[in-house]
């Protein structure tokens, strides 16, 4: 096997949070891919960094009276020291605050201004003159301009779905000083990224880089297709890559007092990191990122929040100052626990260091391997099955293997040949390509299935061949010889299988066969011959009780966020992607109640910018009232008597207003262009719609 050279990263997280089990997926998934490359003997290196730049850092240190650099210092040796307990192994952990990314920044500034791709414009935003910073519209609260609801967010109505911009917001506060904001303009640099449409439709599209649904959304969202009158092809948006003071940043040489935006660095970051693991090791740099001819892969995981940054800005960046562009980028879904997102009230939204407290790292690892697809569907953590799966597969059918058998061959070793084992062995051995062929892949459910359907074979052998029994007869001792060899080479079959997931029980493993797990082929070939140590416990049950402690450690109360992404929850980029089109289907599609009904009342809401009031009939004496956002299209009274189409079986949304008792459907783009869904005066409320 030719032996390839993989540079891989995982998303920087903030400097502003700890780590939490949302984020571990992440790092979980790309360490078990590295783990796994490395294994096979592919010259595999990781590195992160974190991403420390950005006004939430410059408020926290200014709050705690520290320097950014001294809070940041702290934030990284946290992260780390909860990376290294899930056994999350970098190459190299950076900081986007050095001077190796502060390097390659200006490298790629340099770039981009040479190939005319940067814009300077007048920005006009809310400042604080207390906090003296322009403030993104998070740090903005104040009355919503539509339903006049207090302390609501720069950007979005939480009572009403309002959005609107900070501007609108009725007594608008700062949340840093409490101080009111002025509208003030500085300008501001920006990436003409349209400029490389042609590149980036070629890029998107060109080998597999790319997960379909996520070509599919780009192309849809943001890139458009030349030849499809359906969808044709749409400008990218600028990005405002800089910032006026003042900010926590690399302050831009020629264009002083201002800064690169955070998210202009954080990719950067990753540059910056290898070389500052090339400066240490002696490695070529050029040879990982620069030759473009190179056969060196990148591969980026990241989460589906962050894939416009990673899947147009960044290979844009990249291509223009000639840097290698990504192999490919890995996307994956959101964490929930239990069907719902993480929850500071309800204990789910765990720290890394809280989980540790109670739970083994490799019960968490072993459990996100088992849910984890090469699709970008969302990943539920269920706490009930996360006990029943750890206790079941792993410590009922993987760890019992060994704990079953060891203990009485630890004095006379492995036998000398490899017994007759009716074809286990060689058809786990041969089950090898098929396990790799799903790593590979990131179909780490699969990759699970499989080995644990080796567990299933493996398991009846031990019970009929009952080595408890044969241990009590000095006639058998051969037998049990035998039995045990063939049990342990089973298990360490699937403990060089599980050896990304599971790295301590690849260790314990190669403790007790004094042998030490180092390739993939290993599983090829039975060990025998060899001494046996003395068995020592490996992993233990998860107890009710841990889990249960656990969440009740991590309940603290809620502090409402802006509309944010799961994985990076505590984020403070507005610049976040729309979540990515969900595909919903047939039967999802088929639960929906269309149903004709007939407007019998309609009435202004006159706190609401946008809502009517309707009642509607379905047929009988069924009523129903709805809000709908309508008011600049319909006039009340032009409403009454007409028959419209409605979601009959939503379920019910409070409102400020009143309850909602289902939707009525209209298309168009808002505002006057709303129309309601035309029904033919001959239709009946009540009538279904299929
Ligand atoms: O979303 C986030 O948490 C960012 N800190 C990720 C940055 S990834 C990369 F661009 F550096
Ligand atoms: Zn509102």
């Amino acid at each position: 096997m030719t032996q390839r050279r993989i540079l891989v990263t995982s998303a920087l997280p903030y400097a502003n949070g700890p780590i939490h089990i949302g984020h571990l997926v992440e790092y979980i998934q790309t360490d078990i891919w590295v783990r796994f490359q490395k294994l096979r003997g592919h010259r595999c290196v990781y590195v992160c960094a974190d991403d420390t730049h950005g006004t939430a850092i410059m408020i926290r240190a200014r709050q705690e009276g520290r320097s950014e650099e001294e809070l940041i210092a702290e934030m990284q040796k946290a992260h780390e020291q909860d990376f290294a307990e899930f056994d999350i192994r970098f190459d190299n952990y950076g900081s986007t605050n050095s001077e190796q990314t502060r390097k390659i920044c200006l490298e790629i500034w340099a770039a981009v201004q040479r190939a005319g791709l940067v814009a300077e414009r007048d920005v006009e935003q809310l400042y604080d003159p207390q906090a003296e910073t322009f403030l993104a519209d998070r740090f903005v609260r104040g009355k919503c301009p539509a339903c006049r609801a207090e302390d609501q967010y720069g950007d979005h109505c939480g009572q009403c779905l309002t959005n609107y911009t900070p501007t609108d917001l009725i007594d608008p506060k700062s949340t840093l000083s409490g101080a009111t904001p002025e509208l003030q303009s500085a300008p501001h640099k920006f990436i003409e990224l349209e400029k490389l449409h042609d590149f980036l439709d070629q890029w998107v599209h060109s080998g597999d880089r790319l997960q379909t649904e996520v070509a599919n959304y780009l192309k849809g969202h943001f890139l458009g297709e030349k030849d499809n009158p359906e969808n044709p092809p749409k400008q990218l948006r600028d990005w405002d890559v800089t910032r006026p003071p003042k900010y926590f940043g690399f302050e831009i040489p020629d264009f002083p007092g201002n800064y690169w935006y955070v998210w202009f660095d954080a990719p950067i970051g990753y540059i910056g990191s290898t070389l500052q693991w090339c400066e240490q090791t002696g490695e070529d740099f050029d040879s990982w990122w620069r030759d473009g001819g190179s056969d060196t892969e990148i591969h980026h995981f990241i989460g589906k929040d962050i894939t416009y940054f990673h899947t147009l800005f960044w290979p844009g960046m990249l291509s223009v100052s000639d840097f290698q562009l990504p192999e490919k980028v890995h996307i994956h879904g959101f964490l929930t626990i239990g069907g719902e997102k993480m929850s500071k009230s309800k204990g789910t939204f765990v720290k890394a260091a809280t989980y540790l407290k109670y739970l083994d790292p490799s019960y968490l690892r072993y459990y996100y391997a088992s849910k984890l697809g090469a699709r970008l569907d969302d990943l539920d953590l269920n706490l009930e099955e996360f006990a029943t799966k750890v206790n079941a597969d792993l410590v009922g059918k993987v760890v019992n293997l060994a704990s079953r058998s060891a203990k009485f061959v630890q004095n006379v070793g492995l036998s000398e040949t490899y017994p007759d084992d009716g074809g286990l062995f060689a058809h786990a051995a041969s089950a090898g390509d098929e396990i790799a062929e799903a790593y590979e892949n990131c179909d780490y459910n699969k990759a699970m299935r499989l080995i644990l359907e080796l567990a299933d074979r493996a398991n009846p052998y031990v019970e009929s061949a009952e080595p408890w029994n044969l241990r009590k007869d000095p006639d058998k001792a051969q037998q049990l010889q035998n039995v045990c060899t063939i049990a342990l080479n089973l298990f360490r079959q699937l403990a060089i299988y599980l050896a990304p997931v599971l790295p301590r029980l690849a260790e314990q493993t190669g403790e007790l066969l004094l042998k030490p797990i180092e390739h993939w082929d290993e599983s090829k070939t039975p060990i025998v011959g060899t001494p046996v140590a003395k068995f020592k416990h490996m992993l233990k049950r998860v107890e009710k009780k841990d889990v249960d402690n656990m969440i009740e450690e991590s309940k603290e109360p809620e502090v409402i966020e802006a509309s944010g992404a799961a994985a990076s929850q505590d984020s403070d980029q507005p610049l976040k992607d729309e979540p990515l089109t969900e595909t919903c289907t047939i039967d999802d599609f088929a639960k929906v109640d269309l149903r004709v009904a007939r407007v019998v009342a309609a009435e202004d809401v006159a706190e609401a910018r946008k809502l009517l009031k309707l009642t509607v009939s379905l047929g009988g004496d069924e009523r129903r009232t709805l809000f709908a956002g309508i008011k600049a299209a319909y006039k009340p009274e032009d409403l009454v008597g007409r028959l419209v189409v409605v979601v009959a079986n939503l379920a019910p949304r409070k409102m400020k207003f009143g309850t909602s008792e289902g939707m009525v459907c209209a298309s168009g783009p808002g505002g006057e262009d709303v129309f309601l869904l035309g029904v033919d005066e001959g239709a009946q409320p009540g009538q279904r719609i299929h």
